[in-house]
Parts: C-alpha cells; sequence; structure tokens
C-alpha cells in the first residue's frame, strides 16, 4: 500500500480506501463490517470513510463498535463522517449546513462512532440557504474544539469550494483540504475539468466515491440484476436504469477484454484506473463482502502494470459515454 497526501495537508491516507454507503445497516452487520474492514487494514488500508445520513446514523454506530472490537491505535486510523442531510426532521434538523446543525451533527456522530474526534468532516452538498462564511465559521469551530482534525466539502462545484478557501483564507480559519467527488470510468469530466485549476492553486485533495460505479463496472450486471446485489435492494431502486444501461454494459464487455489481457478481474482494472490520477489522494472502495474487499485490494498491483498504452485503449473504450 502506497500513502498519498491529502492535498496539501500533511495527512497521509492509503490510496486505497474503504467506505460503509448502502453496505452497514443494510447488508452488513457489526461483525461482517469488522471482518471487511480487517481485510483491508491487512492490506495497509488506514481511511474508513462514513457520513451521519448513511442507515440513518446506525453506519456510524455499526462502525465505532467495530473499531472498539478492532482496538487499533487511533493515531493509525483515519476516521470521517459527513454532514448535511441530517438524521431527524426539523427546519434546523436536515438539508442544510447552518451553524446550529454542525455543531449539534458532530456531537451525535462522535457518540455514534464513540470516538473523542473524526479526522476528517465533509459537507456533503452545499447549501445554497446558508452563506458558505457561516458554514466554513463552524467547520473552523469544529477543529478549534478539536472535535474533527480536517474539513472538506462532498460535490460541492468548484466556484463554491473556491469561495470557501478563500473566505478562510481572509478570516484566518481552517482551510478546507479535500473534496469528496464521485469518480470513475463513466465519471470523469468534475475530477478532470472543473476541478484542475484547484490542485495548483488551493491544494485541493480527492477521497472519491464509487470507482465501480455502484457495481456496474464489475460487468455483474449485464445480465440484469443479481438477487444479492446493491441494484437488487428495494431502496436502491433510483440506481437500477444506469446499472442496466444497456450501451454502458457493453462497454463493460469491451473494457472486459483489456482485463483479461492484463490478467485482472474488471473490478480490479476499474479501481486500478482511478489510481492512476495523481490528483486523486485515496479511491473509496464499496464492498457487501469480505472477498471483495480481497478482490479489490489487488487492484494495487494492477495499477503497477497499466501502461500508457492501456490507458489509452480504455480512453478510447469509455470515450463518448462518461459524464
Ligand atoms: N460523498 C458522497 O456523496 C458519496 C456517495 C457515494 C459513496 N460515497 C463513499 O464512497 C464509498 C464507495 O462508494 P460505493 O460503495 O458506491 O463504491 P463502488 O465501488 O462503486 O460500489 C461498491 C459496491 O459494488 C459491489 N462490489 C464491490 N466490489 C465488488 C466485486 N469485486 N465484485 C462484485 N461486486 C462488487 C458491492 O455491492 P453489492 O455486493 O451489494 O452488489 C459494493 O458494495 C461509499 O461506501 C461511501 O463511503 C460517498
Amino acid at each position: 500500500m502506497n500513502y498519498r497526501r491529502l492535498g496539501r495537508s500533511g495527512l497521509k491516507v492509503s490510496e486505497l480506501s474503504l467506505g460503509s454507503w448502502v453496505t452497514y445497516g443494510n447488508q452488513v452487520d457489526t461483525n461482517a463490517a469488522r471482518e471487511c474492514m480487517a481485510a483491508a487494514w491487512d492490506q495497509g488500508v488506514n481511511f474508513f470513510d462514513n457520513a451521519e445520513v448513511y442507515a440513518a446514523g446506525k453506519s456510524e454506530e455499526i462502525m465505532g463498535e467495530a473499531l472498539k472490537k478492532l482496538a487499533w491505535p487511533r493515531i493509525k486510523v483515519v476516521i470521517s463522517t459527513k454532514f448535511f442531510w441530517g438524521i431527524s426532521d426539523g427546519p434546523n434538523e436536515k438539508n442544510t449546513l447552518n451553524r446550529k446543525y454542525l455543531m449539534n451533527a458532530i456531537d451525535g456522530s462522535l457518540k455514534r462512532l464513540q470516538m473523542d474526534y473524526v479526522d476528517l468532516v465533509f459537507c456533503h452538498r452545499p447549501d445554497p440557504n446558508t452563506p458558505i462564511e457561516e458554514t466554513a465559521w463552524a467547520m473552523h469551530d469544529m477543529i478549534v474544539q478539536g472535535k474533527a482534525l480536517y474539513w472538506g466539502t462532498s460535490e460541492w462545484s468548484a466556484a463554491e469550494i473556491w469561495a470557501a478557501h478563500e473566505i478562510a483564507a481572509r478570516q484566518h480559519l481552517h482551510k478546507p483540504v479535500m473534496e469528496q467527488p464521485q469518480y470513475n470510468l463513466f465519471h470523469r469530466k468534475r475530477v478532470e475539468s472543473e476541478y484542475s485549476r484547484l490542485y495548483g492553486d488551493i491544494g485541493l485533495g480527492l477521497t472519491t466515491w464509487s470507482p465501480l460505479a455502484s457495481g456496474l463496472l464489475t460487468g455483474k450486471y449485464r445480465k440484469g440484476i443479481p438477487p444479492d446485489s446493491r441494484g437488487a435492494l428495494p431502496r436502491m431502486g433510483f440506481l437500477v436504469e444506469g446499472l442496466t444501461d444497456k450501451t454502458r454494459n457493453a462497454v463493460v464487455g469491451e473494457l472486459e477484454t483489456v482485463a483479461k489481457e492484463l490478467g485482472c478481474t474488471l473490478s480490479q482494472l476499474a479501481i486500478a484506473w482511478c489510481l492512476k490520477n495523481p490528483r486523486v489522494s485515496t479511491v473509496i472502495t464499496g464492498a457487501s463482502k469480505v472477498e471483495q474487499v480481497k478482490e479489490n485490494m489487488k487492484a494495487l498491483e494492477v495499477a503497477h502494470r497499466l501502461t500508457g498504452a492501456a490507458m489509452d485503449r480504455i480512453d478510447n473504450i469509455v470515450a463518448g459515454h462518461d459524464d
């Protein structure tokens, strides 16, 4: 495992990490979560991603319980959470990044995770109804209070990230250091184009999500929806159209030829492709089973075999199919 700097910060994160969206609390209980986290840890993973809204707080409880049993030294792990959607009803409890919600939300997350602090805290989406200045102050105060070490954003536009950085710089606040965007073979533009100036100008780090486009890039949706997959979960119905898209599944078929030539699986190829982008600090993988963690971690070796020529071939195959 290599460890990359999280943007301009000094924090080092494993280039592959593990997240808990959909899985913890829905498909994975505490024991299974502990096994998946241990399998990742055995391969050198030090960063585990979470969010308040995942399974309405249950995902944080499960990770907290699993971490307690695993008893890893706190200095060796990097844990995140994210805020925006909230887990209870009320004008100041959901779909907001206002100060009242954020200061309350961090306390709830720390309790569920059974931790004194989280390493990374993200504003899970932009909030057009709260001034960025108010959010930046709340995130700064969270850090000053010792409840989080670094703050960042998730799926904010380049302009919004720039504004947050400028406000923080002008007022001598802790600046946002990382963004968590979707990044995979079918979703590239934001990372590769929209954010391009932010890497050099403000030293933005990236913790990227859905490297397998929720499983589409494993090839398992080419013949419909497997009953034990994310696509079959009732609450994930919104993903079905994308997962079963005929054109994209045909592209996945073409990518399989490249994978076979490289002697790897489609999942490994797709994750290795994300790793090749030096702007990416860590690729957050997801898994509902230990076997998937083990398979996906081998993408680290595959990345070394992905030559410039192989990357060009992949580019040609996906050209025109990404958004
Ligand atoms: N900031 C955000 O807005 C945001 C949004 C989404 C995700 N995230 C973060 O990013 C993490 C990763 O996202 P993701 O879970 O969508 O990642 P992903 O890699 O696109 O999808 C992971 C899912 O694909 C399936 N899978 C994984 N490896 C496989 C393999 N080798 N063979 C077959 N199937 C395999 C599993 O689902 P099944 O077994 O159920 O099919 C697994 O849960 C999340 O856990 C979360 O921490 C953040």
